[in-house]
């Protein structure tokens, strides 16, 4: 990180929410630099403020103090330079697997055969090869996250916000998606190959496989906690189960263990 120019700046980030039932405060002095080509995971109870942070960096939602830079610029809505990806970001039901990794380009207003072209490539890269002209109801759970990471890739977007991308998946389904996400954002390139990524999840051993920082928040209102280095080396998909990785998911969740604890108790009553 030192020496480079972040790709994502949040300083000083507070944000209320008015709800019907009064304010609340949902993140509180977020400070946060994420550089280019790094894998930034965010990780904390229910209701810490995870979506709140994605949601104000994506520019679906303002800061209430505070600012978000991307590449120095001051986020004042969505962008085709940020791509998003949700847990349930639904696809497009009407349109095709092509139609919909197609339709970043359509909005911008590339032409036809350039948008084919990217088309077929993504298609290609997420590994949805004679698929293209199913709807998303044809397809697995999996094969729409797929399709919905295409659709993310395809305005070739600065910094990937993944909110919660792989959680509707099934356990081994999952699993595999950690590894195509990984292979695609650029694993076994060069640094500098990668783009800069903020990833939400509720699975801390998600989070230490996949990223290269770890940021722990605390609730109520929204705190960075901690930020848990994970010095592992890349490629990772062979260091699924190693002593190293085992040991920074215990020192992560021993981080969240009792708010986790409240979280799920005030949810259910
Ligand atoms: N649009 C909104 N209007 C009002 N309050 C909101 C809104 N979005 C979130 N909140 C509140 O802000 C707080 C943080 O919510 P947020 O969804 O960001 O948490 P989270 O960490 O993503 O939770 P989860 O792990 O359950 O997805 C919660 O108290 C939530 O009720
Ligand atoms: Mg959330």
């Amino acid at each position: 990180m030192e020496g480079l120019i972040p790709r994502i700046a949040i300083t000083s980030l507070g944000k209320t929410w008015q709800g019907r039932r009064g304010d609340v405060e949902a993140l509180r002095d977020i400070n946060l630099a994420i550089g280019p080509g790094e894998f930034v995971a965010v990780v904390g109870p229910s209701g810490c403020g995870k979506s709140t942070l994605l949601s104000v960096v994506a520019g679906f939602a303002t800061p209430t103090s505070g600012k978000v830079l991307v590449d120095g610029l001051s986020v004042d809505g969505p962008s085709p330079e940020r791509g998003v990806m949700f847990q349930d970001y639904a696809l497009f039901p009407w349109r095709t697997v092509a139609d919909n990794i197609g339709f970043g380009p359509l909005a911008r207003g590339v032409k036809r055969a350039e948008r084919l072209e990217i088309t077929q490539r993504l298609v290609a890269l997420v590994g949805l090869d004679g698929f293209q002209d199913r709807y998303p109801h044809e397809l697995s759970g999996g094969m729409r996250q797929r399709c919905a990471l295409a659709r993310m890739l395809a305005n070739d977007p600065a910094v990937w916000l993944m909110d919660e991308p792989l959680a509707a998946l099934d356990p081994q389904t999952r699993i595999v998606m950690q590894d195509e996400l990984l292979r695609i954002w650029g694993d076994e390139r060069p640094a500098d190959q990668r783009r800069a990524v903020l990833f939400v999840t509720h699975g801390i051993d998600e989070a230490v496989h996949l990223s290269d920082r770890v940021v722990v928040l605390a609730r109520r209102p929204g705190r960075v906690r901690a930020v848990i280095e994970v010095d592992l080396p890349r490629p990772r998909s062979a260091l699924r189960s190693s002593p190293e990785a085992a040991r920074l998911v215990a020192e992560i969740w021993a981080l969240i263990r009792d708010e986790a604890v409240d979280a799920i108790r005030e949810e259910n009553g």
